[in-house]
């Protein structure tokens, strides 16, 4: 399948053509996940939590994001690849919001970068803009600022919260986002948001109604299991089939059951009698 650009996300929106999008972390997961067909990887600074066992996505650093979105590329090098801006890299100034955006560019190939935020991140998002890259807003339930809004909850949960939520993904829209990410609200929310904006609007625990669906890959496998949002569906329960593979090896270590003949090297022809002979002599 070829590799999608941002004008054919675009299209899929016109077309009513959901787009599929889901996070990877490494080489092998995106290169299963490119030939699954998938339209777009995010390497999200979840891989904080998921993969580094932190309880937030504060402590990710821009190197880790480039050390995973790298790799990411690798494995998948004709899906839309976008990376995750991690906290601090752009909140403070425009400046280190353009050069960090230009990192993942240059050292890291995406396609494009997420941002947090909605009004307040303008200035950012129109200066990374302005540079020739792309971006993509992310509203409603923003990891990042889990703190101000009293943890891991659903938003725009109310009216007032719905139309402020309208402001914003407005505003990421006029200052130049190529497509928006709204998580964790209710359908009626998403539904408004995606009607109201030209450009894609994308959920992650929005409801049916967005232009297409994100997932945590961990979240989709059924790996990670230190907690499990509402919206999360698991399509395999990975971390059972791991258990249970981890548990056999061991038993068959104890046993002696592996490895049999089929695992081993063997000696050239005549070198195993020849170093047996070789042995005996010595000792002899
Ligand atoms: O980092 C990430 O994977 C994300 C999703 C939670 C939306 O930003």
């Amino acid at each position: 399948m070829a590799k999608k650009s941002i004008i054919d996300l675009y299209e899929m929106k016109q077309r009513g053509e959901k787009v599929t999008w889901i996070t990877a972390y490494d080489f092998p997961t995106a290169g299963l996940v490119e030939q699954a067909g998938m339209d777009m990887i995010l390497v999200g600074d979840s891989v904080g939590m998921v993969v580094y066992g932190y309880a937030g996505t504060m402590p990710v650093t821009m190197d880790q994001m480039i050390y995973h979105t790298e790799a990411v590329r690798r494995g998948a090098p004709n899906t839309y690849v976008v990376g995750d801006m991690p906290f601090l890299s752009y909140q403070q100034s425009v400046q280190d919001a353009i050069l960090n955006a230009g990192r993942f560019y240059k050292e890291a190939g995406v396609d494009a970068i997420k941002l947090e935020g909605g009004k307040r991140v303008v200035p950012q998002i129109r200066g990374i803009v302005d540079s020739g890259m792309v971006v993509i807003g992310h509203i409603g339930l923003t990891p990042q600022s889990s703190a101000q809004l009293g943890g891991f909850k659903a938003q725009g949960n109310t009216a007032d919260a719905a139309l402020a939520l309208l402001e914003d993904a407005r505003a990421v829209q006029e200052a130049g986002a190529a497509a928006l990410l709204v998580e964790a609200v209710p359908p009626e929310t998403g539904r408004l948001i995606r009607d109201s904006l030209r450009i894609p609007v994308l959920g992650i625990g929005a409801g049916p109604h967005c232009d297409g669906q994100l997932m945590i890959v961990s979240d989709l496998l059924g790996i990670f299991e230190a907690f499990t949002p509402k919206f999360v569906k698991k399509y395999a329960t990975l971390a059972d089939t791991m258990r249970k593979a981890f548990r056999d090896y061991i038993q068959e270590v104890h046993e002696g059951k592996f490895p049999t003949e089929d695992y081993c090297y063997r000696m050239k022809a005549g070198e195993a009698e020849k170093l047996a002979r070789s042995v005996a002599s010595r000792k002899a």
